[in-house]
């Protein structure tokens, strides 16, 4: 069975990629990652990468004119490996409605909340604030409204009497790094769901 082309979007560390790169090294499993892309050189996820022997590519944003250049050119980067489906993991900059759209249904992001409670940024403090006792994370296709997307898969923690935003913040780490791989599978095995015929481009049967 051909494997699912995948190519992760990150900024920074990288603990979701290493878990989707420690997925995809098992050979039976329905994905592979073929490329890398970071907007920052030195992002701490490259060499999680090269170590799995995952190509990589730096495209950094400062040196684009506008969001849509920067876009246009990380969009030839993607076409140019032949990827399939999309991973926003940990990738810091907001998209243009132009690529999303160009990706829409191929497109996934793993978002530290869950959706639709507690969009943005500083979810964990956010969460903390609202007094909920439940946290988590979702996994949601990418549309053009931020963190708004059909939601694949989530997972939930408790929030616990004393929590800082660090401790909540690891605890929701370890189950996104057990969702992420999971979500992708679902997708890879063309099981995902989504109501909207749009966004199920990888799932024709659906
Ligand atoms: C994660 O919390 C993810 O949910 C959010 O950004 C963070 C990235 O962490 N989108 P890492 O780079 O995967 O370690």
């Amino acid at each position: 069975m051909a494997r699912l082309k995948v190519g992760v979007l990150i900024s920074g560390r990288g603990s979701n990629l290493q878990a989707l790169l420690d997925a995809c090294g098992d050979p039976a499993f329905p994905a592979e990652i073929a490329l890398v892309l970071s907007n920052v050189a030195g992002a701490h996820g490259l060499d999680r990468a090269s170590a799995a022997g995952v190509a990589t590519q730096v495209i950094d944003h400062k040196e684009f004119p506008s969001r849509e250049a920067f876009d246009a050119e990380m969009d030839r980067a993607l076409r140019a490996a032949g990827i399939e489906l999309v991973c926003l993991a940990g990738f810091m900059r907001l998209l243009s409605v132009g690529f999303v759209e160009s990706w829409q249904g191929r497109m996934i992001n793993i978002h530290p909340s869950l959706l639709p409670a507690f969009k943005g940024l500083r979810t964990h403090a956010q969460a903390l604030a609202a007094g909920v006792k439940l946290h988590g994370c979702t996994v949601h296709y990418v549309t053009p409204a931020l963190d708004d997307g059909p939601i694949i898969a989530q997972a939930a923690v408790p929030v616990l009497a004393g929590d800082s935003e660090e401790d909540l913040a690891a605890r929701v780490l370890a189950v996104e790094h057990r969702l992420y791989p999971l979500a992708l599978k679902v997708i890879a095995e063309g099981k995902a769901y989504s109501a909207d015929p749009k966004l199920s481009l990888l799932n024709p049967s659906v």
